[in-house]
């Protein structure tokens, strides 16, 4: 069964053209990443899934159903995240900050949504990081208790934007997993966006690129070709494999690494 679609859909901010009549389709449990340069329209294409960026052409659906009444069963990971907001509360008071909406303050939780918040927790293995104030916890375990935040609600669909910002490669990789195994074992859709491929590859079914207004998806053998990301970059890529790694570079450079500076 299908999970998301965009049919011929077209994005516009501020009557700048992000999108330009993009189709594609996800089925339901389905790992997809999703690549492209600073500025491709990664977090703005989340954004409209959840329905908060209108398509200005065409039609966006989320479980055959209009995007904007979805938001139930999504669970959202912004790439913006408030850093020093409330770092005194513990691990579980932060993931129950997030629960129905109440994302500032805490909210007097009834038996149900404890249970919940309970739930999401043991999901990314976190009790003994909820038990701790914030501010101990790492970047990595930070992101841990973000993931357990999208999981409240019990979402079938997860829009992850940059999961991995700012992790060191032991922390991408077990946050990797983690996504992983939940698209597994409860048959999770997931999109989740990054700025480099190689932390997903074995790990995603396909990937999602954009760039150049446009979209490609595939595997990462169909897509993470010098054809398809010449067309995507505007300009002459070369793609690169060493050991099991990919290189995707333009020049002498390599670009999607070169491309994310400000992400350091
Ligand atoms: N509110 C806004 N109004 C106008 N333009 C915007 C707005 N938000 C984002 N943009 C522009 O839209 C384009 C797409 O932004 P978006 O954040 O979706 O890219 P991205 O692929 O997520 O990039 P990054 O890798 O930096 O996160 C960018 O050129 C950005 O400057
Ligand atoms: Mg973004």
């Amino acid at each position: 069964m299908e999970a998301l679609a965009f049919s011929d859909v077209t994005l516009e901010l501020a009557d700048r053209i992000i999108l330009s009549r993009v189709s594609f389709s996800i089925e339901e449990g389905e790992f997809v990443g999703l690549l492209g340069p600073n500025g491709a329209g990664k977090t703005t294409l989340l954004r409209a899934l959840l329905g908060l960026v209108p398509a200005t052409t065409g039609r966006i659906r989320v479980f055959s159903g209009a995007a904007a009444g979805a938001d139930e069963a999504i669970g959202y990971m912004p790439q913006t995240r408030s850093s020093n907001v409330g770092l005194r509360l513990s691990g579980w008071d932060f993931v129950a900050c997030a629960a129905k909406g109440q994302r500032f303050g805490l909210p007097l939780l009834d038996r149900a949504l404890r249970f919940d918040v309970d739930r999401a927790i043991a999901l990314v293995d976190a009790a003994g990081l909820a038990r701790r104030p914030l501010v101990e916890l790492s970047g990595g375990e930070r992101q841990r208790l973000l993931l357990a935040q999208a999981l409240l609600g019990k979402p079938r669909l997860l829009l992850l934007d940059e999961p991995l910002l700012s992790l060191d490669l032991n922390h991408q990789k077990s946050i990797v997993s983690l996504v992983s195994e939940l698209n597994r074992e409860l048959g999770l859709t997931v999109l989740f966006s990054a700025h480099e491929i190689n932390p997903l590859v074995g790990a995603i079914d396909r990937v999602l690129y954009l760039g150049n207004r446009q979209a490609a998806i595939g595997t990462v053998d169909e897509v993470i070709t010098s054809a398809v990301l010449s067309r995507l970059y505007g300009t002459d890529i070369d793609v690169v494999r060493l050991q099991a790694r990919v290189f995707v570079m333009a020049g002498a450079f390599e670009i999607e690494r070169d491309e994310h500076r400000h992400d350091v």
